[in-house]
């Protein structure tokens, strides 16, 4: 049977490859992203494969256009992947950049997941994954609303998991990515344990397969995380 997928923020890093793995397991990806001449070089690999949709998730109202037109052409949605996000230092907080941040990991991407989940409810079956970030654990004195927007995306999906458990009339699975560092151009820097961008992204595909609630890119990043969560902020703002 023929499965399709939506991937936004498919023209670059962990989206790009994971919208490749998808493709090779027999789905049809539609692809999405600011970058015009990204998602044609990714559509040209496969056209039978791919329908590019240029597409700025900050933008709301084109958000509910880029839905319904996909849905249009694929008539059912198996599974949605929001790898759209952007972040990084703003030692003066400057307004510019913290709501670009806010409006593209937090604002966006509550878009597309109320838009998927309502979906899958209607259609009675559907997969919605966000890639959030071990960022959104604890916080962070030079990168606070990275930091934030992904808190709010794990809580927000361990919201939608719980409400997806209760429904009866659809069967609806949520999974939260939680990357450490991957060799992308988000992680740039001298930082520790930053995964290759092929291992990464087969991690992330085998998650989606076993339909976790949760899982860690790579692995070992668990340790990480329940070493965040007992430690105090005065000892995490050393490390982070
Ligand atoms: N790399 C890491 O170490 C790491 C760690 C933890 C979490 N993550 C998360 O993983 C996700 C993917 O990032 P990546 O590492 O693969 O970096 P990346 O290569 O920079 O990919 C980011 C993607 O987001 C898209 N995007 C950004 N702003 C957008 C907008 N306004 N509208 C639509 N798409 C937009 C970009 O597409 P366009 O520019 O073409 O729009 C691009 O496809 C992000 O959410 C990031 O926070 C990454």
């Amino acid at each position: 049977m023929r499965k399709n997928a939506v991937v936004f923020g498919a023209t670059s890093g962990i989206g790009k490859e994971l919208a490749i793995l998808l493709a090779k397991d027999g789905y049809t990806v539609a692809i999405t992203g600011r970058r015009a001449e990204k998602l044609a070089e990714l559509k040209a690999t496969n056209p039978e494969k791919y329908i590019a949709k240029q597409h700025d998730v900050t933008d709301i109202k084109a958000s509910e256009v880029v839905f319904k037109e996909l849905i249009d052409e694929m008539k059912t949605i198996d599974l949605v992947v929001y790898s759209s996000g952007v972040g990084g230092p703003n030692y003066e907080l400057e307004w510019e950049k913290e709501m670009t941040t806010i409006a593209t990991n937090v604002i966006g991407a509550t878009k597309i997941f109320g838009l998927a989940y309502n979906l899958f409810k209607k259609q009675g079956h559907g997969h919605l994954v966000g890639i959030s970030s071990i960022a959104g654990i604890r916080g962070n004195r030079h990168v606070p609303s990275y930091f934030a927007s992904k808190a709010f995306m794990s809580s927000y999906l361990e919201s939608l998991w719980m409400k997806a458990r209760r429904t009866k009339k659809a069967k609806i699975y949520i999974t939260d990515i939680v990357p450490g560092f991957v060799e992308t151009k988000m992680a740039t820097g001298n930082t520790f344990w930053k995964a290759p961008l092929d291992k990464a992204a087969k991690q992330v595909f085998a998650a989606i397969k076993n339909k976790k609630k949760k899982a860690y890119i790579t692995k070992r990043w668990r340790l990480v995380a329940t070493f965040l969560r007992i430690a105090p902020a005065t000892l995490v703002m050393k490390y982070l």
